[in-house]
């Protein structure tokens, strides 16, 4: 049984329906310049299919976060590790509950990465739970860009991977993406051409013009139209929409279509606390390894690590150290952290991406001619997660370090950095480091992402945080029976104490 939403009215006055079932299996693509009325048109979408069909909403501008009101959805600031976004997506899907993704405030490169990182987290549910959801995505631009811009060659792969993904593989996942952009021509090309349904609206540019005429099959002359649209008004066509190009004005908000019976299944009765379901993890989770993403294209670091290597090995030898006949291990291993250290000097280098830095260490490999296999990238990330904590030579030789090293594998690469270097000012009963300092050691200069880190762990069991009678910060590590003298959370970056790169 079909679910038609009314979006609003033609130019006789008759009411113009979406397919929501249809709109399913076809996806569709607003197009319109900046005021041209599409957010409204997005809205409109959204409170009348709200009823019908599970939604989730990625924001740049947090303008959905007030859906949560009226219809209950769930509001995800953006800002949280990947472990917590991929956690919260696939709890999102196993509980059918509709969300928003709330990205504002953010910059664009953490907009980029929450963003893939959470489609990607729903596109990777397990199979059970590939129920329908609608995919809003405002501003697909920012998400899918045409080209290359400023943002780091990474976050620009996992966010346009994911739209890739939702766009072209989603619909047997039970995704269906409904995007939003200002400039087609902006627009990567393959995220465009996978939507069947359009709405445009009001256009300017010649170049946009012309690829909403590409899409729509119809010739340029007649494409004209769209720069005469009045805001709010749309040209639909598609299947869930018109067979032919349909003038529509967009209804108002805030108003709730009851139509008949529904089809599509019928998303769970509400319960009570929401919020507790989606936000708390199960303990299972916990212990659940990561989903590898399989269809992401390899990084070049991996080929690049696989092309100096002298002949094929199993990949558990590579996480050991190789040492080659002419040269003892030990001193191989020297001149190995010898060079992190190297690379570590360069101040950039906290803010630039693990696999970008892994690039210049296999480089720096050839040019000094190291024997054996180089490093796989995730060892040679743990081996900068140590180096960036500042361990001194006497500590990384204890037996306490060995437990923190052991417990540091528990959480995710890419978190290992930070709590190593907390792990160390315990071990050491070093002051305990500030925001700005943990920061850092993530690779960013937020210092409310580095408290969520922080937060993190402790949900994790591995810290306790607490503070001393004039609110100085101590970090407890109860399996290490040691914690940080007080520091204060909002100190300024000291240097660090000891830059010894020796584990
Ligand atoms: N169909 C409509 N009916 C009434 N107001 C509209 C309609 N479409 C847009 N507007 C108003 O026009 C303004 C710009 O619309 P918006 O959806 O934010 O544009 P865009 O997202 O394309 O930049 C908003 O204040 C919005 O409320
Ligand atoms: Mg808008």
């Amino acid at each position: 049984m079909k679910v038609g939403i009314d979006m609003g009215t033609a130019s006789d006055g008759t009411s113009v329906p979406l397919d929501i079932e249809e709109l399913l299996a076809t996806r569709l693509l607003v197009q319109g310049n900046s005021g041209s009325g599409k957010s409204h048109l997005l809205r409109r979408l959204l409170e009348q299919s709200a009823p019908w069909v599970q939604q989730c909403i990625i924001d740049p501008e947090g303008d959905f976060v007030t859906l949560a009101d009226k219809f209950g959805h769930v509001v995800i600031e953006g800002e949280r590790t990947e472990a917590e976004l991929v956690g919260i997506a696939g709890r999102i899907r196993q509980h059918r509950v509709s969300c928003v993704l709330s990205l504002e405030g953010l910059d664009i490169e953490q907009q980029m990465r929450s963003a893939g990182i959470f489609l990607n987290a729903m596109f990777d549910a397990d199979r059970d739970y590939w129920y329908p959801v609608l995919v809003v995505v405002d501003e697909a631009q920012m998400f899918a860009p045409s080209v290359a811009g400023d943002v780091s060659e990474e976050a620009r792969k996992i966010s346009l991977g994911a739209m890739t993904n939702l766009m072209c593989r989603g619909r047997k996942r039970g995704l269906a993406g409904v995007i939003a952009t200002q400039r087609l021509a902006k627009l990567a090309k393959n995220v465009a051409a996978e939507a069947s349904n359009f709405l445009m609206g009001r256009t300017f540019l010649d170049i946009d013009m012309a690829r909403a005429a590409d899409l729509l099959g119809m010739d340029r002359r007649t494409a004209e139209m769209f720069r005469d649209l009045k805001r709010g008004s749309f040209v639909a066509l598609g299947p869930a929409l018109s067979r032919r190009p349909l003038p529509v004005t967009i209804g108002h908000v805030e108003t709730s279509a009851r139509s008949t019976s529904p089809k599509l299944t019928p998303l769970p009765q509400a319960v009570a606390d929401v919020e507790d379901l989606i936000f708390t993890p199960d303990p299972d989770e916990l212990i659940r390894p990561l989903v590898r993403r399989a269809s992401a294209p390899r990084p070049t670091t991996d080929i690049l690590a696989e092309l100096s290597r002298p002949r094929p090995e199993p990949a558990a030898i590579a996480e050991q150290k190789a040492p080659a006949p002419e040269m003892p291990a030990a001193d191989r291993e020297a001149l190995l952290d010898g060079m992190l250290a190297e690379i570590l000097e360069n101040p950039d280098a906290a803010f630039r991406a693990d696999a970008e830095l892994f690039q210049d260490f296999l480089v720096r490999c050839r040019i000094r001619r190291v024997p054996g296999a180089p490093l796989s990238l995730s060892v040679f990330r743990r081996k900068m997660a140590v180096a960036r904590s500042g361990v001194d030579p006497d500590t990384a030789a204890s037996e306490i370090w060995a437990l923190a090293l052991g417990l540091s594998r528990t959480v995710t690469d890419d978190l290992q950095g930070v709590f190593l270097l907390v792990a160390q000012s315990a071990v050491r009963g070093l002051p305990c480091p500030s925001d700005a300092m943990i920061a850092r050691a993530y690779g960013t200069h937020s210092a409310r992402r580095a408290r969520r880190l922080l937060g993190y762990f402790e949900e994790q069991g591995l810290i306790v945080v607490h503070s001393d009678f004039s609110g100085k910060r101590i970090v407890a590590f109860p399996d290490l029976q040691v914690e940080t003298a007080p520091g204060a959370a909002d100190a300024l970056e000291l240097p660090v104490e000891s830059k010894s790169a020796a584990e």
